[in-house]
């Protein structure tokens, strides 16, 4: 018996009708909620209006439940489920070029790199937000201010009433526009699986719902 058939055996979901619950309805909810508060949050920036505040501030609250839900969540919400180390997700890759990859129920190797760095960069965006609401904020930080001071202390800061430095602002930015490019990659990546293993997994993160795993699958 290989190793992984050994795992698949000792840790088996419930199966009905074919089908397993593997994202439960918390999941679910955090992943559209973020995908719509993200959407209101970039494409209302220019305007720097509450509502730009508001679904900002809603990203980082869901960030935070995300991150406690990945301690103490379901099954396949758990980070010790998913994350993995580098040589595991080096020979991963290695198979996806191959196409010769597992199936997994869960996030497979790539998604859940993926996952990591959307929540970290979505963090540092929020962050970077709440630090431009008020320069009393960025005091707070130890080491930020020889980096962003300056800008202070030139008085070239106008375009927002003042409140921020001009490195906070492209910071903020930057990070806003590295998400449109990870999200790219992110649905890319959600698309290019779903064939591979002729599932559908934009529906499976609707329903909860995932094909039952064969042998050969990573549960
Ligand atoms: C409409 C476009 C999108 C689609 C179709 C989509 C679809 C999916 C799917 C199917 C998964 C599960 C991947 C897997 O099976 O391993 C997933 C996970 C994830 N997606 Fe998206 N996504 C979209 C947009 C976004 C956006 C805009 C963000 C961030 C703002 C995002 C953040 C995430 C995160 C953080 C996860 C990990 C879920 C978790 O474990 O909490 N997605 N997405
Ligand atoms: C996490 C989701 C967020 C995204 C995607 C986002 C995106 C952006 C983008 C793209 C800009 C540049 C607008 C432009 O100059 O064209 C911007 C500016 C700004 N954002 Fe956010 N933001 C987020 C969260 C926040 C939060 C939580 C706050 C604070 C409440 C905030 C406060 C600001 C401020 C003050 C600016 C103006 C900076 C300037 O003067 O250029 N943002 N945001």
């Amino acid at each position: 018996m290989t190793e992984t058939s050994a795992r698949n055996m000792s840790s088996a979901p419930d199966v009905s009708g074919g089908m397993v619950r593997v994202w439960d309805p918390l999941i679910r909810t955090f992943h559209w909620s973020l995908v719509a508060a993200f959407a209101v949050a970039y494409l209302s920036a220019e305007d720097l209006s509450t509502v730009h505040e508001i679904t900002g501030y809603a990203v980082a609250g869901l960030i935070a439940f995300r991150l406690i839900w990945g301690l103490v969540g379901s099954k396949y919400a758990r980070f010790s489920q998913f994350l993995r180390g580098p040589s595991h997700t080096i020979r991963y890759m290695g198979e996806v070029m191959r196409g010769t990859e597992q199936r997994y129920l869960g996030h497979n190797p790539a998604g859940a790199i993926m996952t990591v760095a959307l929540l970290l960069t979505l963090a540092g965006t929020a962050l970077t937000g709440w630090l431009l609401e008020d320069e009393g904020r960025v005091a707070m930080l130890p080491e930020l201010p020889q980096i962003v001071t300056p800008a202070y202390a030139d008085g070239d800061d106008e375009r927002n009433g003042g409140r921020g430095s001009e490195a906070l602002e492209e910071a903020h930015e930057v990070l806003a526009n590295l998400m449109l490019f990870l999200i790219a990659v992110h649905v890319g990546g959600v698309v290019l699986t779903s064939f591979r293993h002729r599932e559908n997994l934009v529906r499976a993160m609707v329903t909860g719902q995932k094909c039952a795993p064969d042998s050969d699958d990573m549960t």
